[in-house]
């Protein structure tokens, strides 16, 4: 199959999604790490969803940019998901803790990992997290 982030009619998606997510990262709130994350979500109907992370004093209370973008996917009404991507300072992948959460409404999501220089890296879910819990 091909993917939604390879076929050549996506490239202008892959950028917007890319862009998304840099957007989303200048809305980061994080004066605790420094670490600004921003992430972007393709749902299935098409409409990209943003995430930053927010830091709170209360350091457990922080939450991640990709748990916030599924969040705002889902509770749009998203009932499936296309692509990620996430802007770090250097392209870090999601932590195990959004994986799963990731893999609970998307266990093939492809993923783009994006530094501020534009590299990229691409990965699927499974790659990050080869055996996801599922519950029962
Ligand atoms: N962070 C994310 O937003 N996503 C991740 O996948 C890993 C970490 C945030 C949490 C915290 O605000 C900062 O990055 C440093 O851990």
């Amino acid at each position: 199959m091909t993917s939604v982030l390879n076929s050549p009619g996506t490239m202008a998606v892959n950028k917007k999604l890319i862009e998304s997510a840099r957007l989303a990262r200048s809305r980061a709130r994080a004066p605790y790490s420094g670490y600004a994350v921003g992430s972007a979500i393709l749902g299935g109907s098409g409409a990209i969803y943003l995430g930053c992370n927010v830091e709170s004093g209360a350091y457990p209370t922080t939450m991640c940019a990709e748990r916030i973008a599924i969040y705002n996917a889902i509770s749009a009404g998203e009932e499936s998901l296309q692509a990620l991507a996430i802007v770090t300072k250097d392209g870090g992948t999601p932590c195990g803790a959004c994986r799963q959460v990731l893999f609970q409404f998307s266990p093939d999501l492809e993923i783009l990992c994006v530094n501020t220089e534009g590299d990229r890296d691409k990965f699927i879910l499974p790659d990050l997290l080869p055996e996801g819990f599922r519950l029962g």
